[in-house]
């Protein structure tokens, strides 16, 4: 699917570039276990302006996840302030911060947290209960968002029906369903092999590019943040680095130049011995 175009859907996200979605100003966190306290964020300022595309990157325990739950409304700083769109939300109610998450943001994580025993349709189509709509539309939007990551012919497939990378795109699918200005993803790849990888970043590139959706995701890998614009370096809690890629990658390039498992079965079956003689 890489270089081929994914069809568009009515999404009303587009946002004048260069306005600032997201800033925090001073934010730290703060976890407490028992006596013990994990300082996890140490006084992060930062700004991401709509339609810009950021990997954060650090070694484990840096406080990426920290900063990205934060940032997506899932947990708040315990000192500092963050704007989404503008809007203080550090103050915010837990229901009114759900809503707002519910509206602006969507989230893929490394693990897919699909339900189980629920078609990949019904998956599409949970975060819309809450927003007010008829199950009509419901389902028509689920589909649209099912196809534009190219997954319409698996609506109804189960996720054991499905392949990781198949998976992502489901967990993507529903992350667009109520059309955020903002897509995070947690290492959305951590699970993924290179191609199947190389294939979510596409996706992530195409509705960047031509839809204006505000990106960030969290990876270990190099040559994953190569596709983003802007990379985040963290260490011990604090932003250590901030820098525009340089050499970035572009997907729809890359693609056609990796091995499809078709040509690996291929080359398996060429250089395996042949069978022994009775
Ligand atoms: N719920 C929690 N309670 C207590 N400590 C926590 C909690 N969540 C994270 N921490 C601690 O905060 C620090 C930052 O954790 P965080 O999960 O943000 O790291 P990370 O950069 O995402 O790491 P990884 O790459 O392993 O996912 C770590 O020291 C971690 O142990
Ligand atoms: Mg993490």
């Amino acid at each position: 699917m890489g270089d081929q175009a994914l069809p568009t859907m009515d999404t009303p996200h587009k946002q004048a570039q260069d306005e600032c979605v997201i800033r925090l100003d001073g934010v730290h966190k703060y976890y407490h276990l028992g006596d013990f306290q994990v300082h996890a964020l140490r006084g992060i300022t930062l700004e991401v302006c709509a339609g810009e595309f950021v990997a954060v990157m650090g070694a484990s325990g840096s406080g990426k996840s920290t900063l990205m739950n934060i940032i997506g409304c899932l947990d708040k700083p315990s000192r500092g302030s963050y704007f989404l769109d503008g809007v203080d939300v550090s103050q915010m109610e837990k229901t009114e911060l759900a809503r707002l998450r519910n509206r602006k943001l969507g989230f893929v994580f490394q693990q897919f947290n699909l339900l189980s025993r629920t078609s990949a349709l019904e998956n599409v189509e949970l975060p819309t209960i809450y927003a007010g709509i008829t199950p009509q539309e419901r389902e028509s939007r689920a589909k649209a968002a099912l196809e534009r990551v190219g997954l319409a012919q698996r609506a109804h497939h189960y996720p054991s029906q499905l392949s990781g990378g198949q998976q992502q795109r489901v967990a993507i699918a529903r992350a667009l369903v109520n059309r955020p200005a903002i897509l995070l993803a947690d290492e959305p790849t951590g699970n993924l092999d290179s191609r199947t990888s190389v294939e979510i970043m596409d996706i992530f590139q195409q509705l960047n590019t031509e839809e204006g959706l505000t990106v960030v995701i969290v990876t270990h890998e190099h040559d994953i943040a190569q596709y983003a614009k802007r990379a985040l370096e963290f260490r011990d809690g604090k932003l250590r680095r901030d820098t525009v890629i340089k050499d970035r990658l572009f997907a729809c390039d890359v693609l056609p130049t990796l091995p499809t498992l078709e040509d690996e079965d291929a080359d398996d079956e060429m250089t395996a011995p042949p069978p022994e003689a009775d």
